[in-house]
């Protein structure tokens, strides 16, 4: 018997790494691919979900922060610093407890997920709440690394998205060829950067017979590769996207372009309806932001731009426990009941 070893030690060979660099795992990826029945039913489509939930953190950033750590450490780093929504956080924290350095996070104040701040504080992060939005705390970040002893840990560091690039080798290797379309939420637009990496590796290696078109989803309050300029107060309910100055701009262009992809815009009250879909019709509970995938997907399809028939995956990045205050938010509040079996069957509508 063997499990999944980690992203570093199944992928080793398309990462930067080598024999010496000292490997920081928590056996990330290795996630699940779920066929998506009601979503292949609305769209005539082969729909998958990758569940990057499934991660030992909750969220895709495990992938890029293994080789972060990893590569940090090998550099003698004794502390990492990130700015995040969350989820980078809670990943860096986790991941230098393992590799026995300090880490530094700073978060927007009052703008993340109560899990997530749980995270960076059970793993024993040194958090700073920014008086400001993200893009805010990665100006911060950036200067910090640059004038103190303290390597930075976000996607703007390139081994973030090398690691993160598996996702893309891993649907590969599942499906036995690229999808036509790959659906992705986009925030600060790392990850969307390191799938399109990641299918354009496969295809020149001749491991994949093409690559699919990109197509990335931005909330409408925090959409400024949608708009084509800086979003200066972003909002929106999905705070993990909650970003108006993405560093990976220009590579998300990028990937649209040169994939024939789009990206577009999904409207809080989409990415629930998503999100409630998900969950109550898939059996896969994600956090909000992961929805605007599975919402982009569901707007397309509405407007005809969906051809039936294609395989399209959709990349859901977080866990709904995350952040479950929306899912206890407008659902009915439980009843309660005396130990009494016709009591219970009655309410339950049994009897
Ligand atoms: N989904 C979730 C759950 C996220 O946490 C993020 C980003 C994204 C999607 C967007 O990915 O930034 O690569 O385009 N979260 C970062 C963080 C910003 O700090 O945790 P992206």
């Amino acid at each position: 018997t063997h499990q999944w070893r980690g992203i570093i030690e199944e992928y080793r060979d398309r990462l930067p790494v080598s024999d010496t660099t000292p490997v920081v795992t928590l056996r990330e990826g290795g996630t699940p691919l779920v066929p998506a029945q009601v979503l292949s039913e609305r769209t005539g489509c082969e729909v998958h979900l990758k569940v990057e939930g499934a991660n030992p953190t909750g969220s895709f950033k495990d992938r890029g922060m293994t080789m972060a750590i990893s590569k940090a450490k090998e550099a003698g780093a004794k502390a990492v610093i990130c700015a995040s929504t969350g989820n980078t956080s809670a990943s860096a924290a986790a991941y230098a407890v393992r590799a026995g350095m300090v880490s530094a996070v700073l978060v927007p104040q009052g703008k993340i997920a109560l899990g997530k701040m749980g995270q960076a504080l059970v793993h024993g992060a040194k958090i700073l709440q920014v008086d400001g939005n993200f893009d805010d705390c990665l100006t911060l970040a950036r200067d910090l690394s640059e004038n103190y002893p303290v390597a930075l840990v976000n996607s703007v560091n390139p081994v973030r998205i090398e690691g993160q690039k598996t996702a893309s080798f891993e649907i590969v290797d599942m499906l036995g060829d690229a999808p036509d379309i790959h659906v992705l939420p986009v925030g600060n637009a790392g990850n969307i950067t390191a799938y399109w990496k990641g299918y354009k590796e496969y295809a020149a290696d001749g491991i994949a017979s093409g690559t699919p078109r990109m197509w990335g989803f931005q909330a409408s309050g925090s959409a400024p590769i949608v708009r084509g300029e800086v979003v200066k107060d972003p909002s929106t309910i999905a705070t993990a996207i909650r970003i108006g100055n993405p560093a990976s701009w220009q590579y998300a262009l990028q990937a649209r372009d040169e994939s024939g992809g789009a990206i577009d815009e999904v409207t809080d009250r989409e990415i629930l309806r998503a999100y409630r879909l998900l969950a109550a019709q898939e059996g896969v509970f994600v956090e909000p932001a992961s929805a605007a995938s599975v919402a982009g997907l569901l707007k397309a399809a509405e407007q005809g731009r969906v051809d039936p028939g294609q395989t399209i995956v959709c990349t859901v990045t977080g866990n709904g426990l995350k952040d479950p205050d929306w899912a206890v938010a407008g659902a009915p509040q439980p009843v309660t009941v005396p130990v009494d079996a016709a009591t219970a069957a009655e309410r339950l509508g049994l009897a």
